[in-house]
């Protein structure tokens, strides 16, 4: 290697490069190497990490070609690549795979972003995320090193430029000093935490591993980010450089808090967690029709948060600081439910009181009427409720003065209520007044994507609310709760989620010691489905999609989990007892990104 004389305009911010060269390297899990348009080694990382400053003297045919034809090069299997043919030094490169991005200023090239694989998973990551490295990297050298150069040719400032960077960058980025407070935090991590640089700049903010990695690529795992009395889950990782602790977020959170900025933008709505297709398409439609005064029906088996979404739709309407008045039909004895529904005045029947009582559907006036378990209402209230929903009065019992009200009714049921109108058990013409718009809410085994959300919503409810340590919780714990098939929906997980949290020791870890039998005991997971199949376990009355559908969620955390712990494919196969081959298929199958 030479040493160059004049200095390139990438050397002169030389400092600054090599960070965002190890950011870059540990984000994406690879080794960076960054060269001027003199083929001067500017940064690198693992074996790139020397000779900085130096003009490189080996062929490095692949950079040269990008400096010369300005253009991104792939190469996936290094030394076979024609632009290899005739290097000299093919015998002695360590690179399987190869991206390279110019580095364009002023519309010249000033240099060469390349991304080095130097083992088969590194290669294999490549492979598989092709498209989205080299987008990344291109939009990160168009933003960052062009707008370090900008302001080099200012009066830059080194740290300005880093802060300015980690800033803009995809990632949610935290800086703790050695005593955990919280030096900085960019714009990413602020909204990932739902929280400002005012709320959070010097609080103390602790990150705990949790013992389940549910990640998207090696090294991320799942942390608790707790400050103030708040903790949220993040996937991402943490390192320690000199005495800061920097906790980098991954991509792609699977947390709630986090809001995209595409334009059919999944509502967040507060306490109704769900991400999974069926979810996110139940909150597009609430937020669209909670404005609305047309009666809804929620539909859904017991337990999926039916009265959850009532309340979302009356928090989300224009009556939201009105009363919100929920009367469950099923728990009123028929005498009673009428005079609560309607009121009565005084004298108006033996042992009325003496004042009379206003009854709940003019309590609700300008608000909403949930009317829960609605298939139970008798048929003589029925009749009683369709007048005063058409008439928009109540007329208390005993009352000859009817009293105009003005509210939006939300029924729900788990029955069938189609049926009981063929059966001459509910009105057909009170059906079709309260079913304007129909909401059904899918049971739990048809959202297991939203499971290990669920179980750490809970978790995280559960501690809290009674004041208790966050539990780790193990794979195999997560593998059995994503196999069962949940009859009781989101009120069992949370139930369960209750339970364990009670009888987890303080700081421990939720093993399957823990679990109650019938979730412990269904029988052992077997990795292979299409093996596992003929033998498997899953509630033997269930639907078969259910039960197919449950082993794949099953085998696919199993095989997730089996990466992270190794980091190598091999040894997760062993592991798991299956084939190389069949395991390629698998994360194919599954997107899993590979350790
Ligand atoms: N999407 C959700 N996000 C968070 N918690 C939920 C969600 N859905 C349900 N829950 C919780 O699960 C439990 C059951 O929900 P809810 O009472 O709304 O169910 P339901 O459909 O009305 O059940 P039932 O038919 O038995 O009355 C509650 O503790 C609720 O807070
Ligand atoms: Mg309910």
């Amino acid at each position: 290697m030479v040493a160059v004389k004049t200095q390139s305009v990438l050397m002169q911010i030389q400092p600054t490069i090599m960070r965002f060269a190890k950011m870059l390297a540990s984000v994406l899990q690879l080794e960076v190497e960054i060269v001027d348009v003199n083929m001067v080694r500017v940064a690198g990382t693992g074996p790139y990490d020397k000779s900085l400053g130096v003009k490189l003297k080996t062929n490095s045919r692949l950079l040269k070609h990008v400096i010369e034809t300005k253009k991104e090069k792939v190469v996936t299997h290094s030394r076979t690549d024609p632009i290899c043919e005739d290097c000299t030094d093919k015998q002695n490169c360590r690179e399987k795979a190869f991206l390279g991005t110019p580095v364009i200023f002023q519309s010249a090239c000033v240099g060469v972003i390349s991304l080095v694989a130097l083992n088969n998973e590194q290669q294999e990551r490549i492979k598989d995320n092709l498209r989205e490295f080299s987008d990344y990297v291109q939009h990160i050298s168009n933003i960052f090193i062009s707008k370090l150069l900008d302001d080099q040719s200012g009066e830059g400032n080194a740290s300005r430029i880093l802060s300015n960077l980690i800033d803009n960058m995809d990632q949610g980025v935290l800086i703790l000093d050695k005593n955990n407070n919280l030096r900085f935090a960019n714009a990413v991590a602020l909204k990932i935490l739902s929280s400002s640089h005012e709320q959070l700049i010097g609080e103390v903010v602790s990150a705990r591993a949790l013992t389940f990695q549910g990640s998207f690529s090696s090294g991320h795992m799942q942390y608790i980010i707790s400050f103030g009395d708040r903790s949220e889950i993040i996937i991402g990782q943490l390192q320690t450089v000199q005495e800061n602790q920097i906790f980098l977020m991954a991509f792609h959170q699977s947390h709630s808090s986090i809001s995209s900025e595409s334009s059919n933008e999944v509502p967040q709505i507060e306490h109704l967690i769900g991400e999974c297709q069926p979810m996110q398409v139940l909150k597009r439609l609430i937020s669209r029709i909670a404005p609305g005064p047309s009666s809804v029906m929620i539909a859904g088996e017991s337990g999926t948060g039916k009265e959850v979404v009532a309340w979302a739709i009356h928090k989300l309407s224009n009556r939201n600081d009105k009363p919100f008045i929920a009367i469950n039909c099923a728990a009123i004895p028929e005498q009673l439910l009428e005079s609560e529904l309607f009121g009565y005045v005084k004298g108006a029947f033996t042992g009325a009181s003496t004042t009379g009582k206003q009854g709940l559907i003019q309590a609700a006036d300008k608000g909403t009427l949930f009317l829960d378990e609605i298939g139970d209402m008798p048929l003589i209230i029925q009749a009683k409720l369709l007048r005063a929903i058409e008439a928009r009065e109540v007329q208390p019992i005993g009352s000859s003065r009817p009293i105009a009200v003005d509210i939006r009714i939300i029924s729900a049921t788990n029955q069938n209520l189609e049926k009981y109108v063929a059966e001459g058990k509910f009105r057909e013409d009170l059906y079709y007044r309260l079913n304007v718009i129909p909401v059904t809410l899918p049971p739990l085994r048809e959202r297991k994507d939203d499971l290990s959300l669920l179980i750490h919503y809970f978790l995280n409810l559960h501690t809290k609310r009674i004041g208790l340590v966050y539990p780790g919780i193990a794979p195999e714990v997560m593998a059995l709760l994503a196999a069962y098939h949940w009859p009781g929906n989101l009120r069992e997980l949370s139930n369960m989620m209750e339970y364990l949290v009670n009888v987890v020791p303080s700081g421990e870890v939720i093993t399957t010691s823990l679990l109650p039998p019938n979730i412990a005991n269904q029988r052992h997971i077997v990795v292979d489905i299409n093996r596992a199949r003929p033998e498997q376990t899953c509630d033997s009355n269930e639907q078969p999609e259910h039960g197919t559908h449950a082993l794949e969620e099953m085998e696919k955390q199993l095989i997730a989990e089996a990466l992270v712990r190794h980091g190598n494919k091999k040894l997760a196969a062993d592991e798991l007892g299956i084939g190389i081959a069949t395991l390629y298929r698998k994360i194919k199958k599954y997107e899993l990104l590979s350790a």
